[in-house]
């Protein structure tokens, strides 16, 4: 293989793993973790918000993760027959507020579909991937929890 980083120091080895397990990216995610804690130690707890129907079955949920005073929203989704009566907006006031408890200044997340959906919420877009995916375009988008220290009630 072209750029084989094994030919540069004997004993090395490279595989190419068309499908790496949990395991193998845990195992990766762990070894990163253990040296960006040399300098910021990990800072990781995960949480769900979960609405189910009577029966069990998932009807809309939330999974969020909180990181260095940061909520950071990584999947939310409610089922098609659910939409447009506030469940999406309660469970990310739900969210807000549980990461508000925990000391967490800010939000973000990323969407390629429901930008105006955050931005109703307050949220700011402070990047953009375009084509990703194609013909669409990635949002990033962040929002204030709680003032910023110093300032101003407006
Ligand atoms: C986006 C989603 C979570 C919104 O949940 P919801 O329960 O339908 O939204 P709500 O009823 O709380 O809507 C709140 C407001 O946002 C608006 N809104 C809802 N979905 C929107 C979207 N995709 N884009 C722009 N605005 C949207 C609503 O019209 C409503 O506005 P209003 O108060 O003026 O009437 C839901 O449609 C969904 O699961 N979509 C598919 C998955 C998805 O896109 N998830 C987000 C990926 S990052």
């Amino acid at each position: 293989m072209k750029h084989d980083p094994a030919s540069l120091i004997a004993g090395l080895h490279l595989t190419f793993d068309p499908g790496p397990s949990v395991k193998t990216r845990r195992t990766l995610g762990a070894a990163i973790n253990a040296f960006n804690a040399r300098t910021a130690p990990l800072d990781l707890e995960r949480f769900a918000l979960l609405l189910r129907d009577d029966a069990g079955k998932l009807a809309a949920g939330l999974s969020g993760a909180l990181s260095w005073s940061w909520l950071f929203v990584d999947a939310l989704w409610v089922s098609d027959q659910l939409r447009g009566r506030g469940i999406g907006r309660a469970l990310m006031a739900g969210a807000e507020d549980y990461a508000r408890t925990k000391h967490c200044h800010s939000a973000w997340l990323d969407t390629f579909q429901a930008r105006g959906f955050y931005e109703q919420l307050g949220y700011e877009r402070f990047g953009v991937l375009d084509d990703y995916p194609p013909g669409q375009s990635r949002h990033f988008l962040r929002k204030r929890l709680r003032p910023a220290q110093g300032s101003l009630p407006g």
